[in-house]
């Protein structure tokens, strides 16, 4: 089954859509469900999650944070007219659909994307839903999409600094976060909380609400392998069991969540993924490419 590119654009700094012939996901998907993709022959598998789809036309987009080898390769070497090797889907359970009132639904970075069709299928569903983007300014996306899909779309958009690395940002997305969630949930009463960002981010986030008893669904990121059950590789503890994040989530309810297991076992293959990233930069370098 040829997974054609059918349209390929750089939404903002880092930020990459593509728009995929995919007939058997575009059919079943639902909002809160994702993909695996392999790109290259020699290439891993990666969870991304389809933000916008159309049943009949049978395709899917997917929008991409160029953060480590596989997302930049797939930047740099894709164009469209290629074929994706596989786009494995849909995948994961779907977000809970009801009518939960007033929601709060906050992506940090590219965790936007993810809160897109989950906040967009919550407001047809009768809710009220406001979304909150916390991101470098740089990296703002999907903001007229969101304007025309929720009742209230807000950015808390930062500038990068000169010589700020991955930490710095970090910090202060976290700080951005936490301190617009406080001020959000100090002056109005929401019913329901979602998040999707860096676990850190998400940990910070829950530490606000939890203090307001506020029910909160959090999608998480673990690392995923064959997304299917198989290997264990997204597990997480939940409520003191533990589940795998590919099949009983990626969305739990977040005051069950083991926290700080998640944060610790996301950085496991740090050191692997940089020295990636470097060997695929080096070879870029050595063919005269683009960095
Ligand atoms: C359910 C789910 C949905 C996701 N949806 C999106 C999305 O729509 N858009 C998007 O940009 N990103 C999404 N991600 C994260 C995305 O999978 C990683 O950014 C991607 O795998 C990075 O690959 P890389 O080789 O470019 O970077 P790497 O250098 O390999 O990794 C950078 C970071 O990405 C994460 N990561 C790496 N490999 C995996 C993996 N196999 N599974 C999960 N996380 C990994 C790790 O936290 C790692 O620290 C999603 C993750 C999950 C679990
Ligand atoms: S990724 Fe292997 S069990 Fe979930």
């Amino acid at each position: 089954m040829p997974y054609k590119i059918l349209d390929k654009k750089e939404l903002a700094m880092n930020e990459v859509w593509y728009k995929i012939h995919a007939p058997h996901v575009a059919k079943k998907v639902q909002p809160g469900q994702f993909v695996i993709v392999r790109a290259f022959p020699n290439g891993e598998r990666i969870p991304l999650t389809p933000v916008t789809w159309d049943r009949d036309e049978g395709w899917i987009t997917l929008i991409t944070f160029v953060r480590g080898k596989t997302t930049m390769r797939m930047a740099n070497e894709l164009k469209p007219g290629d074929e994706l090797l596989n786009v494995a889907g849909p995948l994961g359970n779907p977000a809970p659909m009801k009518k939960f009132g007033k929601i709060l639904a906050i992506g940090m970075i590219t965790g936007i994307v993810e809160v897109f069709p989950i906040a967009k299928a919550w407001q047809e569903a009768g809710n009220e839903v406001t979304t909150l983007h916390v991101s470098p300014n740089p990296m703002v996306i999907l903001k007229e999409e969101f304007e025309n899909a929720v009742s209230r779309h807000i950015v808390e958009g930062f500038d990068l600094q000169p010589g700020w690395g991955m930490n710095e940002i970090a910090q202060e997305l976290v700080k951005r976060a936490v301190a617009k969630v406080k001020e959000l949930l100090e002056n109005e009463h929401f019913d329901m909380i979602l998040t999707v960002g860096p676990a850190g981010g998400q940990k910070a986030v829950f530490n606000v609400v939890k203090e307001f008893g506020i029910p909160m669904h959090a999608d998480l990121h673990p690392i995923m392998v064959d997304a299917t059950g198989m290997c264990g590789a997204c597990r997480v503890t939940v409520g003191g069991e533990v589940k795998f994040a590919c099949i009983d989530g990626p969305g739990f309810d977040a005051y069950k969540v083991d926290w700080d297991e998640l944060i610790h076992r996301s950085g496991f293959y740090a050191p692997m993924e940089r020295l990636a990233l470097e060997t695929y930069l080096k070879q870029l370098q050595a063919q005269g490419g683009e960095q």
